[in-house]
């Protein structure tokens, strides 16, 4: 037994050699003499898979490797401990992921969708099947927030977390905001930078976040947390002026992920918030990610990194071969569960409407007399109380921008007088209502 511990290296294949798994190849094999010290045995790539490969734009070093355009092929292979799916989506991925622990095979991920829509099911189907199941790349890429929530504060009761998850609006957000540039228009340059998708619904609207933020929820507090749990807002309507005003309060604005427990259930949100200038989220600028944890007895802990990106998701992707690598070579059958608990308990959702919180709301008038009582009228109507006017000077008057701030008020309250103020003849554009996150 000795010198089979001593003897047997460790081999993983990768399906999918796109932005993550070239980049995870890269470190794979340019610091491969750095992982065997830190393992004392070695990790090998030992088969490649991708739609299209290229023998020929392989890395240097990448050493005795079969390549195939067969998936099946790869995750059936008897040399194969490790498959790394690196796919994306849910369908091939999948079925990749399946078949390889059908074939005792552990598997590495970096699939947000896959993992917030069913990773339970899938570890479920790993852990019958003794095989070890790990997916810290799918969340914040280069930020090992999995591992901080599963081993890092695992003794800590977590109240709060908040999160920067997505790079793409962080990006846009924060470009709007240094150089008052439209929102269509710095998507355009992101789009021609590479930072965001010809289609960047997923990012945009909140969705890839919400997948992150599903995942985050369910480590954190022991709840599965689905996405059709998430109050979801993207960050289309989000102007130049908005900033203005916001920095006028001191305040920014970004696509702030929300996961709160209190004693009756947890309340989860993605959505474009206004957050104080000085709060450590209002730092993180670019593509850069970061989340923000406050426990019970550890109080605040920070995290930052960039989200996303070929190398810096590559090393998570490949510090979780490491890990995995170490147990599937002492042939550890106790599994450790991914999502920090051993069992996850459904989510106890509450209702984000019932939340008090002070708000900003932005109007587009056209402009007349009386406008200011009309609304502050119907604030009164649903008990919301106005806290200040702002209005910065501008030419058009037909499309003239001011801002409303109002004391602490239930999000159902706010809806509802928005709904009636979207009404107003002299509305040039429907109403937009951000919370003003205090707390962060
Ligand atoms: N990009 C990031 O920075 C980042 C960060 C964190 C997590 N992730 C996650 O990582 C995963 C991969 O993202 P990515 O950006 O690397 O995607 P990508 O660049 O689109 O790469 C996907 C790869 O999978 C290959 N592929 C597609 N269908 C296949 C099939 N049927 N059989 C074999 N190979 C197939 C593609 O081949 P072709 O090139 O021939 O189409 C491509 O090489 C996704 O789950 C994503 O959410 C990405």
């Amino acid at each position: 037994l000795l010198s089979w511990r001593f003897m047997r290296d460790v081999n993983v294949g990768i399906v999918g050699l796109g932005n993550v798994g070239s980049g995870s190849l890269t470190i794979l094999t340019a610091n491969s003499g750095e992982i065997a010290r830190k393992l004392g045995f070695r990790l090998n790539v030992r088969g490649l898979c991708s739609r299209t490969i290229r023998t020929k734009s392989l890395p240097a070093g990448v050493g005795e490797v079969f390549t195939t355009t067969d998936w099946f092929e790869l995750v059936t292979h008897p040399d194969i401990d490790i498959v790394a799916e690196l796919v994306g989506g849910t369908t091939v991925a999948h079925q990749v992921v399946d078949e390889a622990i059908r074939h005792g095979k552990s598997v590495v991920t970096a699939n947000k969708e896959l993992m917030a829509d069913c990773g339970l099911e899938i570890w479920s189907a790993a852990s019958q099947a003794g095989v070890h199941l790990a997916f810290e790349a799918s969340v914040c890429g280069g930020i090992p927030i999995h591992h901080v929530l599963r081993d890092g504060i695992a003794a800590d009761r977590i109240q709060t977390l908040f999160g920067i998850l997505n790079g793409t609006c962080n990006y846009i957000l924060t470009e709007i905001e240094r150089r008052q540039a439209k929102f269509d228009d710095v998507l355009r340059e992101a789009q021609a930078l590479g930072y965001a998708e010809a289609d960047p619904t997923a990012d945009v609207e909140g969705y890839d976040a919400r997948s992150k933020l599903a995942l985050l929820a369910t480590l954190a507090f022991g709840q599965r947390t689905r996405v059709a749990d998430i109050y979801t807002e993207g960050i289309r309507r989000i102007s130049p002026e908005d900033f203005e005003y916001a920095a006028q309060l001191g305040y920014t604005i970004r696509l702030l992920c929300g996961a709160r427990r209190s004693a009756d259930g947890i309340r989860v949100s993605v959505r474009p918030a206004l957050i104080p200038k000085d709060a450590i989220l209002a730092s993180v600028h670019g593509g850069y990610n970061a989340v923000w944890v406050r426990g019970a007895h550890g109080q605040d802990t920070f995290y930052y990194g960039k989200g996303a990106g070929p190398e810096p998701t590559g090393v998570a992707v490949v510090s979780d071969m490491m890990r995995l690598a170490r147990d599937v070579r002492e042939r550890r059958c106790q599994l450790s569960s991914p999502f920090a608990y051993q069992t996850l308990e459904p989510a106890r959702i509450l209702p984000i409407e019932d939340e008090r919180k002070p708000w900003f709301l932005r109007f587009r008038v056209k402009d007349r007399p009386g406008i200011i009582a009309a609304l502050a009228t119907t604030l009164a109507e649903w008990a919301v109380s106005v806290d200040a006017v702002l209005q910065l000077p501008a030419k058009d008057k037909q499309n003239l921008p001011f801002v409303i701030t109002v004391e602490a008020a239930p999000e159902h309250a706010i809806r509802a007088a928005v709904r009636k103020m979207g009404d107003y003849d002299f509305m040039a554009d429907a109403p937009l209502a951000l919370p003003m996150e205090t707390g962060v």
